[in-house]
């Protein structure tokens, strides 16, 4: 390609550690519909003639279709994917493949690319994060009156419902499609036309491109449309805080499938057996899940590194950007793959989660509450309670097991009605602020979930 300025050709290692096509090849589709816009705006602002952008359009299109059906292979020897299709659509139509550089730069194909391909991976991750939130709300809506032990410190803490456990997921979950909407509205503007960094003698209709390319505007500043890679970043804090929840998720998965909770047991479909122990159904899908998260993690302080020195406008460091960014949208596609049917097959195992809530003085808060309602400060009602609760450790008993003498020898506030005041389905049906565990607040939650994936 640019045999005119050298006097000897690249030795072939440096070629091959200077290819992406390795990679970038994923991009052809994006590259093709990128140069026709490209090349029927030249046509139109006569800076080709239309002969040309017919040849180049037939060019591109049989182009495309062959590289689709497999006709057309890549060649793993070129540099990039944008010098592969230049060169192939040469070699079919001569010297009109010559001319659809005119006015561009690899610098401004690759960013558009780029931005191409992104746009449309992340509607997918959408569609899949949608279908996630919607089988954990499946869930949640089978379990409003599952009673578990809510945590805090791994330790006991108060009676929640399955249903508000998991609908905490798919808050977090609607929050990162709400990340990735906002992602891809600021990434979708389009370079082309800012060239190699300094923009153009030609006239083009930037706008008109960026318009068939379906961007909202263009990039206002030709150094900045190829220099940024701000879009990668954005993006892969998306991906990794949606690992984030994913791998949180998988924790408790994994805790809960243990013989020491057995809150749920995973279809046998997305476990695996050990090569040694017999009795072994352990949950890999859910750990894969929470080790790929370090991975995703990795992604994105690559590319925050790789930018963080750089001047302005382009330099061959970005093309690393490419293999990051591609590793982990990959990684965060199977991870949700996998855990939508992973969940949509989980078996809750009421009993025994009804059977933890019964054990840890988890409505002691409750007991406080009930006598701070009988008009004892708060502060006196929780060492009360402390004292109670220490009794009971002492005799090997629960609240629900204390003799109501007992009760009314700590305080005479307490009377035959404490029972029903620290049943567990008192605990949580009576909480009735907005958001909590209470059986109004999670049918409330689940409307609000429906209402944001429809
Ligand atoms: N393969 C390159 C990349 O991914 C394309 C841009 C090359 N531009 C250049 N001036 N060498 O970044």
């Amino acid at each position: 390609m640019w045999a005119g300025r050298f006097l000897k050709k690249s030795e072939e290692i440096a070629d091959e550690f200077n290819s992406s096509i390795r990679f970038d090849k994923i991009m052809f589709e994006e590259d093709i519909r990128g140069s026709l816009a490209h090349a029927a705006m030249l046509g139109r602002q006569g800076i080709i003639s239309a002969a040309d952008v017919e040849a180049i359009t037939a060019g591109l299109g049989e182009i495309l279709s062959d590289l689709k059906s497999g006709a057309l292979v890549v060649d793993e020897k070129a540099e990039d994917i944008h010098m592969f299709i230049e060169a192939e659509l040469t070699k079919r139509i001569g010297d009109a493949g010559k001319r659809l550089h005119t006015a561009r730069s690899r610098n401004d194909q690759v960013a558009v690319d780029l931005r191409l391909y992104l746009r449309g991976k992340t509607e997918g991750l959408i569609d899949l994060l949608k279908a996630l939130t919607r089988a954990v709300l499946e869930q949640a809506k089978a379990n409003v009156h599952t009673i578990m032990p809510g945590y805090t410190h791994l330790q006991r803490a108060q009676p929640i419902t399955f249903a508000q456990h998991l609908l905490a997921y798919c808050m977090m979950f609607l929050r990162d499609i709400g990340r990735l909407q906002d992602a891809a509205q600021r990434m979708n503007f389009s370079p082309l036309g800012s060239c190699a960094l300094a923009g153009t003698t030609y006239p083009l209709d930037r706008d008109g491109v960026a318009k068939e390319l379906g961007f909202d505007g263009v990039c206002m500043n030709s150094i900045d449309g190829v220099s940024d890679r701000d879009y990668c970043v954005e993006l892969e804090s998306c991906f990794s805080l949606i690992m984030t929840h994913l791998s949180r998720f998988s924790e408790e998965i994994i805790l809960w499938s243990s013989w020491e909770f057995k809150f749920v047991e995973l279809d046998d479909g997305y476990t695996t057996g050990s090569s040694i122990m017999p009795q072994k159904k352990n949950p890999d899908m859910a750990e894969l899940v929470r080790g790929k998260t370090g991975r995703v993690y990795g992604d994105l302080m690559a590319t925050l590194t790789m930018l963080k020195g750089l001047p302005l406008a382009y330099n061959k460091d970005m093309q690393e950007d490419k293999e990051a960014v591609f590793d982990a949208l990959e990684t965060v596609e199977k991870c949700l793959g996998i855990f939508i049917p992973m969940v949509q097959t989980m078996t809750p195992i009421k009993e025994n989660m009804y059977a933890a809530a019964k054990k840890g003085f988890i409505n002691a808060t409750d007991l406080a509450d009930y006598l701070t309602k009988k008009g004892m400060p708060f502060r006196m009602a929780y060492k009360t309670v402390g004292a109670i609760v220490a009794e009971c450790i002492q005799k090997g008993i629960t609240l629900d097991e204390m003799p109501l003498a007992d009760y009314q020898g700590k305080s005479e506030l307490f009377a035959g009605d404490v029972y029903e005041a620290i049943a567990l389905e008192t605990c949580v049906g009576k909480r009735i602020s907005k958001g909590s565990t209470g059986y109004a607040s999670v049918e409330e939650q689940i409307a609000f979930v429906e209402e944001k994936l429809a």
